[in-house]
């Protein structure tokens, strides 16, 4: 389907990045639908979309009289018969190539054969989800990053079989959102985190070694680099059990020692200390800061 031919978009899982990606595509005048599993999902969604929005409307980025209309395109719905009306679609559900797949399929199996099916995947090869559908041609990675309505970066992922008009047709809605699109082949880590993980990684060998504390090791990419976070901030933001996934994801993918994760990230991450979410990671957290800060 041609960049012109989308209107309606539907949004797959409406977590984190769910709700994030149906806000940036009604904020920018799409209608959603955006499909969860179950009721409270979608309004706990709507409420975070609700006060993010206010956020943006307090900070002059959003006029207030669009308050609204912007609400009133997201169309929560649990019944996936309802994204039969997409003219494109993302997935944003846990990142579990099984579950993924089996999304996808379902999908699929719904949407008119035109439509360009997207995943948020950060790390699960675009090709093999690709392959799991009957459209590997029309089918990409669309990576975007937390939180979306504010970072502006998406890595597009050219999977083995996208074609050209799929590829430029995604690279295209993405700057309608506004949004800044890099174009990319399908790689373990793609490139975002293939160039991170691998940084944050080392960063927490220096740790372990006993070069530096967190604190340290952070000033002196922060002060040194220029970097706004440094690579302990940016790992207990993300999750540690995040990083150690994509770690193995680059270790297996490539087969090359460099992408091993520090066994000290291995024993955070057995110890449940996973970073904000849990309230301890390199740092500690107070309840009411777990959801604050930026990142990748
Ligand atoms: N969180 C991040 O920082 C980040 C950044 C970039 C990419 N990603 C990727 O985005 C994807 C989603 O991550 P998240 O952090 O938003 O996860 P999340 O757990 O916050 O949200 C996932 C949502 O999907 C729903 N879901 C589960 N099964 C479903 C189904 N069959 N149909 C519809 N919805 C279903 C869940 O109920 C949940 O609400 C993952 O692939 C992740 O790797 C995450």
């Amino acid at each position: 389907m041609a960049q012109g031919d989308i209107h309606k978009v539907a949004v797959l899982g409406a977590g984190t990045m769910g709700n994030g990606i149906a806000h940036v595509f009604a904020r920018a005048g799409f209608p959603v639908i955006l499909r969860d599993v179950e009721q409270r999902f979608l309004d706990r969604a709507m409420d975070t979309i609700a006060k993010n929005l206010d956020r943006e409307i307090k900070k002059g980025k959003v006029p207030e009289s669009e308050r609204a209309a912007v609400l009133g395109r997201v169309l929560p719905a649990t019944d996936l018969g309802a994204i039969a009306a997409a003219d494109f679609c993302v997935e944003a559900v846990p990142e579990s190539a099984e579950l993924k797949t089996r999304v996808l399929k379902e999908a699929d199996a719904v949407l008119r054969p035109g439509v360009i099916l997207a995943t948020n995947t950060s790390s699960i090869s675009i090709t093999q989800l690709a392959a799991a559908t009957s459209r590997p041609e029309r089918f990409v990675g669309m990576h975007f990053m937390n939180p979306v309505p504010v970072m502006t970066l998406v890595e597009v992922i050219r999977g083995l079989a996208t074609t050209d008009e799929t590829f430029q047709a995604t690279l295209a809605l993405c700057e309608r959102l506004g949004k800044k699109p890099v174009a990319v082949n399908d790689s373990p880590g793609f490139v975002s985190n293939r160039v991170l993980m691998p940084l944050i990684n080392e960063a927490i060998f220096t740790v372990m070694e006993g070069v530096a504390t967190p604190e340290a090791v952070d000033a002196v990419m922060k002060t040194g680099m220029n970097h706004p976070m440094g690579p302990l901030e940016l790992a207990d933001f993300i999750g540690l059990d995040v990083c150690l996934d994509i770690l193995e994801v680059l270790y297996k993918g490539f087969g090359d020692p460099r992408y091993r994760a520090c066994p000290l990230l291995r024993k955070y991450v057995a110890a449940g200390w996973l970073g904000r979410k849990s309230g301890r990671g390199f740092y500690q957290y107070h309840q009411n800061d777990a959801q604050d800060g930026k990142g990748k």
